[in-house]
């Protein structure tokens, strides 16, 4: 349990205020300023979050200037090469690697929840051809929730048990719905889940067969995509995961809140870089740049022009999740036979930033979503649905900091203060008036 041995003193006009510090259980140290604004009358102001921590959570650890990344303590390492995405997403929902026969009443649901309502099939059809598949997936994550209404938002404390069943609900669901929303995309019809199917082999088969052409299921891409979900499974209070949180602090379903989470991991700055990696790629191969130009353009831009899949708000190292996937990334595309011309521009751009001082000086590396889309394209998934992978990955975490935060003795509302710089107290004149009524 994290100790307070110790005190921040902070002198304000004339006092000294003292605050206690909170040691975590790696030593982190957070100062605790629940009664700053009691104490001296002002609030902090911190955009970004960069220095504001807004929990205590048990679910993930990670140091950005070390490398290290761990779910319940397990380095992500250990855990990709020695697990599959099912068990670690229980891990981190529930705090324990399953047992045997936690094992099999957990598959044995995720089977019987693998399935949506009929009548959410017909939803796929009123969207555009052109929809994108995140904005699908979070409107069907919503609307979960007026099929399965178990968890009211009206009752302070959900049983245990439907959260469980929601939960599990969701893990299988998503998956289910990520595979239609890109059958729909090609204008095929959709497959469904087989129990005799585990998770990731379930979803590459509902994704690439077809009533005309059965899917080969690789056991070497069945492994790949097991990595890929476990490195994108948690990491601790990133901003979808924290628009979950906030979402969750109004006492909001599971569903709604992980919608909300989909939204925010939809951006570019985040999740959406995996995608946009590819277009920066394919941007560099078509337009016949070099890797060197590219990369001035970059540096001269000032933050205009972004190196998609580089820089990291915590890591200022390499993310340790993209060494993994480098070598995922070579290890697969050797076994599928597959040269892909943009793996080489890559590892160019890769190169070129790890030695210039730009990336250097501002501690800029590869990130988690450097890689991934180039293993993905070898799987066959189209660029539109790498965020819905990032998703999918995601979901555990997220599931894991809804339930953190609602059993938090401290659990609160997420509302931030602000510092107003509008105008000061001003009168209507008779000129602002309206006159009709
Ligand atoms: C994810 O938080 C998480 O944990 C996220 C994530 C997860 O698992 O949930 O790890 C997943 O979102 C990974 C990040 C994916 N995003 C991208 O790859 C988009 C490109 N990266 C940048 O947008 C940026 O690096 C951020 C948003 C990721 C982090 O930016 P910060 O921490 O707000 O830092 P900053 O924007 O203040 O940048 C500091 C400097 C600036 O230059 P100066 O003003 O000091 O001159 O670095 C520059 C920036 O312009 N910079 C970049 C850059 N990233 C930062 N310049 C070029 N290319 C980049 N990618």
């Amino acid at each position: 349990m994290p100790t307070s041995d110790d005190v921040a003193s902070l002198h304000f006009r004339g006092q000294t205020h003292e605050f206690p510090v909170i040691t975590g259980s790696e030593n982190e140290l957070g100062i605790d300023i629940a009664a700053l604004r009691k104490k001296t009358g002002a609030v902090t102001l911190d955009y970004g979050y960069i220095n504001t921590g807004s929990c205590e959570s048990a679910i993930t650890y990670l140091d950005g200037e070390k490398g290290i990344l761990r779910y319940r303590g397990y380095p992500v390492e250990d855990l990709a090469a020695n697990s599959r995405f099912v068990e670690v997403a229980y891990l981190l929902i529930n705090g324990h690697m399953p047992t045997p026969h936690e094992r099999t009443e957990w598959s044995g649901l995720l089977n019987q929840h693998s399935m949506i309502h009929e009548d959410m099939r017909h939803f796929f059809y009123r969207f555009p051809d052109h929809a994108h598949p995140m904005a699908i997936l979070s409107a069907m994550v919503v609307s979960l929730s007026t099929f399965y209404p178990e968890l009211s938002q009206h009752r302070p404390e959900e049983p245990e048990e439907a959260i469980h069943i929601a939960a599990t609900r969701l893990m299988s669901k998503l998956r289910t719905v990520a595979a239609f929303s890109y059958k729909k995309s090609i204008g095929e019809p959709f497959v469904y889940p087989r129990h005799d199917l585990k998770y990731c082999a379930n979803f590459l088969n509902m994704m690439f067969s077809s009533p005309v052409c059965p899917y080969e299921i690789r056991p070497e891409v069945v492994k790949a995509l097991n990595v890929l979900l476990i490195l994108h499974a948690d990491h601790e209070q990133n901003c979808s995961t924290a628009a979950v949180r906030l979402v969750g602090s109004a006492r909001v379903n599971l569903y709604a809140s992980v919608a909300a989470g989909i939204c925010a991991l939809w951006g570019p700055l985040h999740g959406g870089a995996n995608q946009m990696v590819i277009d920066m790629l394919e941007e560099i191969r078509d337009s016949g740049t070099s890797v060197r130009d590219y990369v001035e353009q970059v540096k001269a831009s000032k933050g205009r022009k972004l190196l998609y899949g580089f820089g990291h708000r915590v890591y200022k190292t390499y993310d340790p999740r993209a060494k993994i996937i480098k070598k995922c990334c070579d290890d697969l595309l050797s076994v599928l036979k597959v040269n892909d011309p943009l793996l080489d521009i890559a590892h160019e751009l890769e190169a070129y930033g790890l030695h210039d001082e730009y990336f250097l000086s501002r501690n800029l590396y590869p990130n988690v979503d450097f890689y991934s889309g180039i293993i993905y394209r070898a799987i066959g998934i189209p660029k539109e649905m790498f965020t819905v992978m990032f998703a999918l990955g995601r979901l555990p975490g997220w599931i894991a900091h809804w339930k953190e935060a609602r059993e938090d003795p401290r659990f609160k509302l997420q509302r931030p203060r602000q510092i107003y710089v509008g105008p000061n107290m001003r009168v209507l004149r008779d000129e602002d008036k309206t006159r009709e009524h």
